[in-house]
């Protein structure tokens, strides 16, 4: 029984992982930071836990020992409502990374699987994007086994767009014709779990429909059952708007940045998910978004 350490379990992808990994079986260690989310519980008794925070190197001692493999979900949060969490993407996705990459290397750990960011756009420039390609590179160099995920944005990414859209309320940034294909993050966490055994260093995970950016919002509209009613901000007025949240919370800041930059470019990753948009809407109608 292979026994796997789960980086980032707390997440949105992290806990699919979790649930995924003890349904095949194996043996799961989870990272967690806070001893909030740790009681909490990912999976019940089934795991064994850890408490550490990759920007503090010194607690990772000794987590990956008789650890097979990683599955690294872990990055600067991706909400925006948590507003006093300011741990930024390069502290988290690039070091933090690195200082597990590290210690697993130490430990003797078999195969290390990270979870990037997909596309190849305007938006690499960006904070948010080169912390992953960043880190990406350092896994190559380290000469360990490897496989990085690049997935599309997550269906859970966008259920804000339809809690919006239940409010009568939609928002797009620019005119809303650039395209991607979201994924499931049930089916990211499929393509993490099974990389674990696969020769690929590169697993791209995109979801099976491409839409324009106006679509989903208006989609959203369609499952909530309400008149589209969208509001377009033109890219140079939302920077202007964000801007100062460059000093207030550099993480929302680069977040957003990203946001503006991947939104008005087109996104559209190789097709790995089978689920559908409408249907995970449809799983929210009439339910709160946590
Ligand atoms: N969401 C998307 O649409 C999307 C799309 C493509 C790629 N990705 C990438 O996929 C990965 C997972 O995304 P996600 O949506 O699951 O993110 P998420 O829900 O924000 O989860 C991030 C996880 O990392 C943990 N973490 C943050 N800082 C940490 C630290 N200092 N030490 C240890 N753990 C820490 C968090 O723990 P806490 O619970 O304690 O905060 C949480 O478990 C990220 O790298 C993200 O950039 C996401």
């Amino acid at each position: 029984m292979k026994h796997i350490l789960v980086a980032g379990a707390s997440g949105a992808l992290g806990r699919s992982v979790v649930q995924q990994l003890l349904n095949s079986g194996a043996k799961v260690r989870v990272l967690h930071r806070s001893s909030n989310t740790l009681s909490a519980g990912t999976a019940g008794v089934q795991t064994e836990k850890v408490l550490a925070d990759l920007t503090r190197p010194e607690s990772l001692r000794g987590i990956c020992d008789g650890i097979d493999a990683i599955i690294s979900c872990a990055g600067a949060s991706m909400s925006m409502k948590r507003f006093f969490d300011r741990s930024s993407f390069t502290a988290v996705d690039l070091n933090g990374n690195s200082a597990l990459l590290q210690e697993a290397q130490r430990a003797g750990v078999r195969k290390f699987v990270y979870v990037s960011v997909a596309g190849e756009g305007p938006y690499e420039a960006t904070e948010y994007v080169r912390a992953h390609r960043q880190f990406e590179q350092r896994l190559a160099a380290s000469g360990m086994a490897y496989s990085v995920v690049r997935p599309a944005g997550f269906f859970t990414f966008l259920a804000e767009i339809f809690v919006m859209a239940q409010q009568g309320r939609g928002f797009i940034i620019g005119d809303g014709s650039s395209r991607t294909n979201p994924v499931h993050e049930r089916e990211v966490a499929q393509a993490c779990v099974a990389a674990v055994d696969r020769m690929e260093t590169m697993v791209q995970a995109g979801g099976p429909e491409v839409f324009t950016r106006r679509q989903i919002v208006e989609l959203a509209f369609t499952v909530a059952g309400r008149a589209p009613s969208i509001t377009s901000v033109p890219p140079a007025l939302f920077r202007t708007m964000t801007a100062p949240l460059r000093i207030i919370n550099p993480r929302i800041h680069a977040l957003l940045a990203f946001g503006a930059a991947v939104s008005t470019a087109d996104a559209v990753v190789p097709v790995y998910g089978t689920e559908r948009l409408e249907e995970y809407f449809r799983t929210l109608s009439g339910t709160r978004v946590p």
